[in-house]
């Protein structure tokens, strides 16, 4: 069983996924981390053209899961976990992902380790292309000014902010909204019968608050 969560970059999907997972007991399933996965697959493969890439596919081993609020990534018995965050693999990733024949890889990955046990995953099109009958379909969103601005403090955190203002995130974000929502394969949408969550100005526990009893309400989850 899954329920879905999307989304634009920076609105929260994914601390508020990892929070519900761990507050159900349920299992996380972080959609983009598999398309940076094959980003960095593509990348230490020295950028082939499409056509060989593809052919790579097949005999890749892929190996997820989610442990102490970490959502581990293995390719080819190595851990890149940590890899598929960097900067060189977030500025490629956008390309990776919008190759039909990837998405499709992604998808049929997804789906497939869905089915042995209740999944919250967020991503772009969960709802709408990769799991149209989830049990539950959330579209969380929030203003530009707020995503940047949130984005901005986890940057500040992680101390990976050198030089980066908050406009330059604001700017990152907008380009990252564009690229989704318009590129021609399963671009970000909400699902027709998703449940907006906006949350402008809202707590991350009145969101996680929100959401849960929603989650309660509709599918009376006991674990
Ligand atoms: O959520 P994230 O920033 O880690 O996602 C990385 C990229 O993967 C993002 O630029 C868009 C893409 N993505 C996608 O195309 N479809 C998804 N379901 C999830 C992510």
């Amino acid at each position: 069983m899954i329920i879905v969560i999307d989304g634009p970059a920076g609105s929260g999907k994914s601390s508020t996924a990892k929070e519900i997972a761990n507050r159900l007991e349920i299992q996380y399933l972080d959609s983009g981390a598999i398309y940076r996965a094959l980003t960095y697959l593509w990348i230490a493969a020295d950028k082939p053209e499409k056509n060989s890439f593809l052919k790579l596919l097949p005999g890749v081993k892929l190996q997820t899961a989610y442990k102490n609020q970490m959502f581990f990534v293995e390719l080819n018995g190595a851990d890149i976990t940590h890899a598929i965050r960097n900067q060189n693999v977030a500025e490629q990733v956008s390309d990776v992902a919008s190759v039909p024949e990837i998405r499709k890889f992604v998808n049929d990955y997804m789906r497939n380790l869905v089915l042995d046990d209740i999944y919250i995953a967020d991503g772009r099109d969960l709802g709408t292309a990769v799991f149209p009958n989830a049990a539950l379909k959330i579209y969380m969103d929030a203003s530009l000014e707020e995503r940047a601005r949130r984005r901005y403090m986890e940057l500040q955190e992680d101390d990976g902010s050198a030089g980066v203002t908050l406009e330059d995130v604001k700017q990152n974000l907008s380009e990252r909204d564009q690229k989704d929502q318009n590129r021609s394969a399963d671009p970000l949408k909400k699902a027709d019968d998703a449940i907006i969550i906006n949350t402008t100005g809202k707590t991350f526990e009145e969101q996680i608050s929100e959401i849960i009893d929603i989650i309660q309400n509709k599918l009376k989850l006991k674990r």
